[in-house]
Formats: structure tokens, sequence, C-alpha cells
């Protein structure tokens, strides 16, 4: 077993790697000056009820894009604390449900429908689930979840040609990963994308697994739709470091109380933690950058 794969194999060794991480030098992620402002950019924040995706929406309605909430739950009521939080109006609510593929088609086509051009996608919803469940479609909920939703939202995006990408724009694709994706040994390609069944013990080691898939395809996205010479999208993974939010919401009862002390003592406040999401968004440094 190598070093990483200790450190994310279960959900006790990932509670204390993340706090940790909170005391090892890190090179801070810059946090922007006010002055960078995204007046008039549309962008479409996946799991935005919630915890990251929240506070994204929050600080971005701030600078002045403008937010589609893509949501499961929520709806009207995040979006108005959106609203009063930032003080902006332009913030609208849009249901899918990213475990069901054809709730994410109906999101696309009323993104269509609504003549929206996005800038920026930050993809960030997931979850931690107590054990497996199967979709609508007969897949697994976490994998579907953290990964495939995510490849068919983008692919489906681009497909419709959703992202507005005249000459002098290069729209931003952030998917939000985990430092867990450093736990999986190796790609499980015979089976991939088929359903197993799991419990509370197996699922941090699955979800550290389905970042590395999002990682992976993150970075080879990037390939594809990009030339050496010309980018025409930035993509960006990043994780975000342990976050005081609700993505334990499916632990045994009787652990709640603990991790809940410990994610509230230890674990960073959305408010920080989202910094890197509103840095790869907003600064002008990272443009043209893959
Ligand atoms: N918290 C951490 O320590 C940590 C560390 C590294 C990476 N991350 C990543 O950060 C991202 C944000 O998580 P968080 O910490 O902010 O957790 P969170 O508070 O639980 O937020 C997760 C969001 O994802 C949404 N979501 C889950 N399943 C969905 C579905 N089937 N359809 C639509 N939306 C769905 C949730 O919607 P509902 O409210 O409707 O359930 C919620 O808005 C995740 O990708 C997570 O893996 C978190």
């Amino acid at each position: 077993m190598t070093k990483d794969k200790q450190r994310y194999s279960n959900a006790f060794t990932a509670t204390l790697s993340g706090i940790t991480d909170l005391f090892r030098k890190q090179k801070n992620v810059v946090s922007l000056s006010d002055k960078e402002r995204l007046d008039g950019k549309n962008i479409l924040i996946t799991g935005a009820s919630s915890g990251l995706g929240f506070e994204a929406a929050v600080q971005l309605a701030k600078r002045g894009a403008h937010i589609w909430m893509a949501c499961r739950s929520g709806i009207p009521e995040k979006g108005e604390q959106v609203k009063k939080r930032s003080g902006s109006n332009h913030v609208e609510m849009m249901h899918v449900d990213l475990s069901d593929l054809d709730s994410i088609v109906a999101l696309v086509n009323k993104l269509k429908a609504a003549s929206v051009k996005l800038d920026i996608l930050v993809d960030n919803a997931g979850m931690v689930p107590n054990k497996s469940r199967k979709t609508k479609q007969g897949l697994e909920e976490m994998f579907v979840v953290n990964y495939l939703s995510k490849y068919c939202l983008t692919r489906l995006l681009l497909d419709h040609n959703l992202f507005n990408n005249p000459d002098n724009n290069i729209p931003r694709i952030i998917y939000v990963v985990s430092e867990s994706h450093r736990n999986p040994g190796a790609f499980d390609w015979d089976n991939f994308g088929a359903y197993k069944e799991y419990s509370m013990g197996k699922t941090v080691e699955y979800y550290g697994y389905y970042k590395l898939l999002l990682a992976t395809f993150a970075n080879e996205l990037s390939r594809k739709i990009n030339s050496p010479d010309q980018v025409n999208y930035s993509v960006f993974a990043l994780c975000p470091g342990p976050v005081n939010s609700n993505i334990a919401r499916e632990a045994p009862a009787i652990f709640k109380p603990l991790l809940k002390a410990v994610f509230k003592i230890f674990f960073r406040s959305p408010e920080v933690a989202v910094q890197p999401v509103i840095y790869f968004a907003a600064s002008p440094e990272v443009k043209e950058r893959r």
C-alpha cells in the first residue's frame, strides 16, 4: 500500500488526512482583489444548493456574474439566499438530478431554450453515499454523480454549442475533485461503469476512484479541445481541501455529532475553501491556461 493510499483508504483516515493537510505548508492560492469583475458573464454551477457550490454562487454573483444554479433541492429558497447575500438579482435556479441522465439532458435543453451562452462552468456537485444505490438507468449513483454526470454535461454543452466562444473569449471549465484521487492504485477498465455493491466501509475508496476518473477526464478534455498552439477552453480540476459542508450527511448517525464537531473545528468554512474556485473563474492570470 502506498502512503497516499493509506491516507484516503477509509472515512477515518481521510478525515485525519484532511486535518493534517491543513497544517502542512502549502502555497496559498492568491485571493483575488474585488476589482476582478465578471459582469455579465454567464456561470453555471452544479450543486449550488449547499456548501462550496452555494458559496461559489454568492461570491461569483457579487462579482457581477449572471448565475445559473443547477440544483436538485433548495429551489427557490437557496436562490433567494444567494440574491440576498450577494445583493445581485442576476441569479436563476434550474432543477437537475445529476444521478439521472435524462435530467441532465433536460437541463441542457432548458439552457438551450433560454439561449444561454456559458462563459464558465463550475461542475462542483458531489456526494459520499453510505452505500451503493442504483440510479434510474441502473448505474451506481456515486459513479454517476461524481464522474459520469460531469462527462455527460460537458459533452452536451459542447455538442449544443452552449459555451460562449467568440474569438476573444476563452470559456473556463472548472471541476471540483479531491486529494483522495491519489488513493486508487490503477484504473479498472474491465469493469468500467459496471454496477457494484458496497457499504460505508468502501465508500471513501470508491469516492477517490471516481475523483481520479474526473481528474483524468479533465486532463484529457483539455488536451482534446485545445491545440498545442491555441487555447479554446481553459479546463481546471481543483481540490478545495477539507470543507465544513454537508458532504458527510450520510455518515452513520452515531458518528455525526463527532464529525460535525471535527468539521467545524478543523475544516475550512465554505467561504474560505471556495477561493480556488473564485480564482480560476475570475483571475486574469489564468486566462489562457489549460
Ligand atoms: N467537503 C470536503 O471536505 C470536500 C473535500 C474535497 C472535495 N470536495 C468536493 O467538493 C464538492 C462540493 O461538496 P461540498 O463539500 O460542498 O458538499 P455538500 O455541502 O454536500 O454539497 C454537495 C452538493 O452536491 C449536490 N448534489 C449531490 N448529489 C446530487 C444530485 N444527484 N443531483 C444534483 N445535485 C447533487 C448537493 O445537492 P443537495 O443539497 O440537493 O443534496 C449539494 O448541492 C464535491 O464535489 C465534493 O466531492 C469536498
